[in-house]
């Protein structure tokens, strides 16, 4: 329940040529930092994420736990990490797969999810689609059933939603 409709575009600061000349860069950092705006911004993506009705949520190392962490809260879900490589302790399980330029990979517990459990991944940004796709296989070898993904902010020329084979939803978009 928004007290207000609050622009939560205005609490995202566009940084010009990071983390390489010629990228635009949507930071959340601004929008963290406020506990008003994170609120409202972490309040209507559990709204979109309980229409999933997920028994867990997995979020992808790093961006994607400060956006799945606090939904877990609110939709009374477990919350699972998906970690870039060495950081699990015990029986993981492991995806790797190709960027632009090389290779990457991510890891989740063996006994993270039990078969068959409603899984929705969350993540703060979509771009090019690779990491969220990849982040599905992996949850797939490990058994679940990847239901939904959802973001905080997608960036509509890239057209990453096409990679990505569950139904998407994002807060906002960007042309660019
Ligand atoms: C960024 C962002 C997404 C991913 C989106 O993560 O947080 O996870 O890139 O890009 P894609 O759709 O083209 O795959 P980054 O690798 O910068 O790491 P971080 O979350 O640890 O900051
Ligand atoms: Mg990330």
């Amino acid at each position: 329940k928004d007290p207000a409709p609050l622009d939560l575009k205005q609490y995202i600061r566009e940084v010009p040529d990071f983390p390489k000349p010629g990228i635009l860069f949507y930071d959340i950092s601004t929008l963290i930092r406020n506990p008003e705006a994170w609120q409202v911004a972490t309040g209507r993506l559990a709204q979109a994420v309980a229409r999933f009705q997920p028994d867990i949520l997995a979020g992808i190392e790093s961006r994607g736990f400060l956006t799945a962490a606090p939904l877990a809260t609110r939709l009374g879900c477990g919350f699972t990490m998906l970690r870039k490589p060495g950081k699990l302790p015990g029986k993981t399980i492991s995806h790797k797969y190709s960027l632009e330029y090389g290779e990457d990979e991510l890891q989740i517990q063996a006994d993270a999810v039990t078969p068959g459990q409603r899984v929705v991944v969350l993540d703060d940004l979509l771009a090019t689609g690779g990491t969220l796709a990849a982040s599905i296989d992996l949850l797939r070898k490990a058994g679940a059933e990847v239901v939904g993904a959802s973001v905080m902010i997608e960036l509509l020329a890239l057209g990453g939603r096409k990679k990505v084979d569950v139904p998407v939803t994002s807060l906002l978009t960007y042309e660019d």
